[in-house]
């Protein structure tokens, strides 16, 4: 008998340490105050465990920064373009591959160059920049998930996916004002919840048949096959490359941040089948972001983001990814901590509304928790609730469909001792959850409030 280990590993060594600064909590009371009660405004420095988001704080690989140093940093046609179109068509099959700084510069490309006011863009759910993008074209971004989406302690294996009957209904009712279908793997405001082949599949079908293109966000589309190998019949001895194929094989093209499951800091692209809209977004694409064979990237983050999407496809770094947040929600779960299950693929999400059923939702539960994390336990979370949704392009403030407190694990940063301080920090506030108080706004901007908002706790303190 072979030796068949329990614990899962982190599938790498550390070559290089970044230090982390311990406070105390008089200093985070302080540092919270001074952010307004908004975790976006705290300097990184005052953070111990820094979960604000996956996006662009993962490390980088020996071979990614060996590829960096490769870098052609030619204004036009440098090689570390057609080594990162390679590497990109090498997994999507997409024909057309136009490099952007990050994904919400593919969004706005795809959505200034496709939507027009009055349009609608079904998506099982929007991820902020994506409604926002839409929303600037002066379209609706329409979220259709499945109704198990909607229930944080539903156990469903794809949660992520798309109601298909409501797909149906729009695209029977308005078909002539829905220019593109949209697909988030995995759904990051969902709850990092994936999608199945299956429902992809089914949707595509219909998007065929109604003659409209489908995109895939697919910023976490290695976590998403990943899921679909784990989760649904017939794909266990699939690669998650493999099944990553089988995924773009069903859509027209995508948006992508290259900042998750491209493994790098920065960048994005935006790629697609149909040659007319290729050549309209390239068109676009030169007004903000640069020449099509860099679009607002340097040549070595080029070479980062092509190494970086092969590391996403690995087996082992998959394992782990998924593990540890896992992991983390085992240990919650033990004690009988409200979250969205199952776990994400990047995140965990902690349910505030459940945690706090004291807190009225428009005094922001998930501000309230978030910020109790940091106080305590010196960590950075973010909310994903009624501040960061709730404020309606009429100008009217609605509850979220959810009050979340999201986790987001950076890519091959944290090791398992962090995670085992971060279950003993959530518990310990747990514990305390009685005490905490919600908070009102002081100031907002006018688009994407969450990021610069100004709050106070109602009563001058956070917890009574
Ligand atoms: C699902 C999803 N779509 C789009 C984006 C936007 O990408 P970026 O931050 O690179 O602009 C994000 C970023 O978090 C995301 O999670």
């Amino acid at each position: 008998m072979s030796f068949n280990p329990k614990t899962i590993i982190e599938p790498f060594r550390i070559k290089s340490v970044e230090p982390i600064r311990q406070t105390t909590r008089e200093e985070r009371e302080v540092a919270l105050a001074r952010a307004s009660f908004n975790l976006f405004k705290l300097p990184a420095r005052d953070v111990l465990i820094d979960l604000l988001t996956d996006s662009g704080t993962g490390a980088m690989s020996s071979a990614q920064w060996a590829g960096m140093m490769r870098g052609d940093e030619s204004y036009a046609g440098a090689d570390s373009f057609y080594r990162f179109e390679n590497s990109v068509r090498g997994i999507t099959g997409l024909r057309h591959v136009i490099p952007t700084h990050q994904g919400r510069a593919a969004e706005r490309i795809l959505f200034g160059t496709m939507l027009k006011p009055g349009d609608i863009v079904p998506n099982n759910t929007h991820f902020d920049t994506t409604r926002a993008n839409v929303e600037a074209c002066g379209a609706t971004a329409l979220d259709i998930p499945i109704a198990e989406a909607r229930q944080p302690g539903t156990v469903h294996p794809f949660k992520g996916s798309m109601d298909l009957e409501q797909l149906d209904r729009v695209l029977t009712t308005s078909r002539d004002k829905v220019p593109l279908v949209m697909m988030t793997v995995t759904n990051n405001s969902g709850g990092g919840q994936p999608v199945s082949l299956e429902n992809l599949r089914a949707v595509s079908r219909r998007c065929r048949e109604a003659r409209v293109p489908l995109f895939l966000d697919a910023c976490r589309f290695a976590e998403n096959s990943w899921f679909i190998r784990e989760r649904e019949d017939g794909y266990h001895d699939k690669s998650p490359r493999e099944i990553a194929g089988m995924m773009f094989a069903e859509v027209d093209g995508a948006t992508m941040s290259a900042k998750k499951d491209g493994m790098a800091n920065i960048g994005g692209f935006l790629a697609m089948q149909d040659d007319e809209l290729a050549r309209r977004c390239r068109d676009n694409l030169i007004l903000t972001e640069g020449f099509p064979t860099y679009g607002g990237l340097a040549g070595y983050d080029l070479e980062a983001i092509a190494v970086g999407l092969e590391e996403a496809l690995d087996e082992d770094y998959l394992r782990y990814r998924i593990r540890t947040v896992a992991y983390l929600a085992d240990r919650l779960r033990q004690v009988g901590i409200a979250m969205v299950e199952p776990p994400g693929g990047h995140a965990l999400y902690l349910d505030a509304r459940a945690m706090l059923p004291h807190i009225p939702v428009l005094e922001y539960p998930a501000v309230a928790l978030s910020c109790a994390l940091y106080l305590e336990g010196g960590i950075r979370s973010v909310e994903i609730g009624s501040l960061m949704f709730g404020r309606q392009p009429d100008g009217t403030e609605k509850p979220a469909a959810m009050e979340l407190v999201r986790l987001a694990f950076p890519r091959r940063v944290y090791t398992q001792s962090h995670v085992d301080y971060l279950a003993e920090a959530i518990i310990y506030v747990n514990e305390r959850r009685d005490r905490l108080r919600g908070l009102r706004i002081r100031s907002e901007p006018p688009a994407l409030r969450h990021f610069t908002a100004e709050l106070e706790p109602i009563g001058g303190t956070l917890l009574a």
